[in-house]
């Protein structure tokens, strides 16, 4: 019976909430799955305990499928990551995230919202294009570990007010 209710349960869509420095390790490991480098447990419990970073995450009970980190400095938010557990992309969960954490940005005073995405990443760009991200700078020859060809990064900008 229990178990039954727990199947239920783990089908419904997941809870969006603020993550906080006890999520480090979960991060961690979703992070580590999704990046070619990773940040260590510490290096996430570091940024999750300072009071500029904001973050949210996706889950259902104790399972991690997504989050998002910024950090906010001067009236102005960098977004540093955001990821999706890849059993579980292509249905909306990253806009979603992002939605919920821009309103937060904007309700922190926020008037503008900075990140890095590769050239390259398709599903990133179109979740930023669609969340009306433009595009302000290119580094080019940015990401290169791993890859015949380094790919550039664009900066983007989305203004909140
Ligand atoms: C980028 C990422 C967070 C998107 O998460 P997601 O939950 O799958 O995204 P969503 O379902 O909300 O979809 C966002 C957009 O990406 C598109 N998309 C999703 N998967 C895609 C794919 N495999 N190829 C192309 N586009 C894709 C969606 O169609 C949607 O665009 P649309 O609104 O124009 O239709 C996820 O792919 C991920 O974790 N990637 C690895 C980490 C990463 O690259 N993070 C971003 C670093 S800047």
């Amino acid at each position: 019976m229990i178990g039954m209710i727990t199947r239920l349960f783990a089908r419904g869509e997941p809870a969006l909430t603020e993550a906080g420095p006890r999520d480090a390790a979960a991060i961690a490991t979703l992070h580590a799955a999704s990046f070619r480098r990773g940040w260590s447990d510490g290096e996430f419990e570091r940024l999750l305990l300072e009071r500029n970073t904001i973050a949210h995450r996706a889950m259902t009970g104790r399972t991690l499928h997504g989050f998002i980190l910024s950090r906010l400095a001067a009236g102005e938010a960098e977004i540093l990551s955001v990821a999706v557990a890849s059993g579980r992309r292509g249905r909306g969960l990253a806009r979603s995230l992002l939605n919920l954490h821009l309103r937060r940005l904007a309700g922190l005073g926020a008037s503008a919202v900075f990140l890095e995405v590769d050239e390259d990443n398709e599903p990133a760009r179109r979740l930023y294009r669609r969340a009306g991200f433009r595009e302000v700078g290119r580094r080019p020859s940015y990401y290169s570990q791993g890859r015949d060809r380094a790919g550039a990064a664009l900066v983007l900008r989305r203004d909140l007010v």
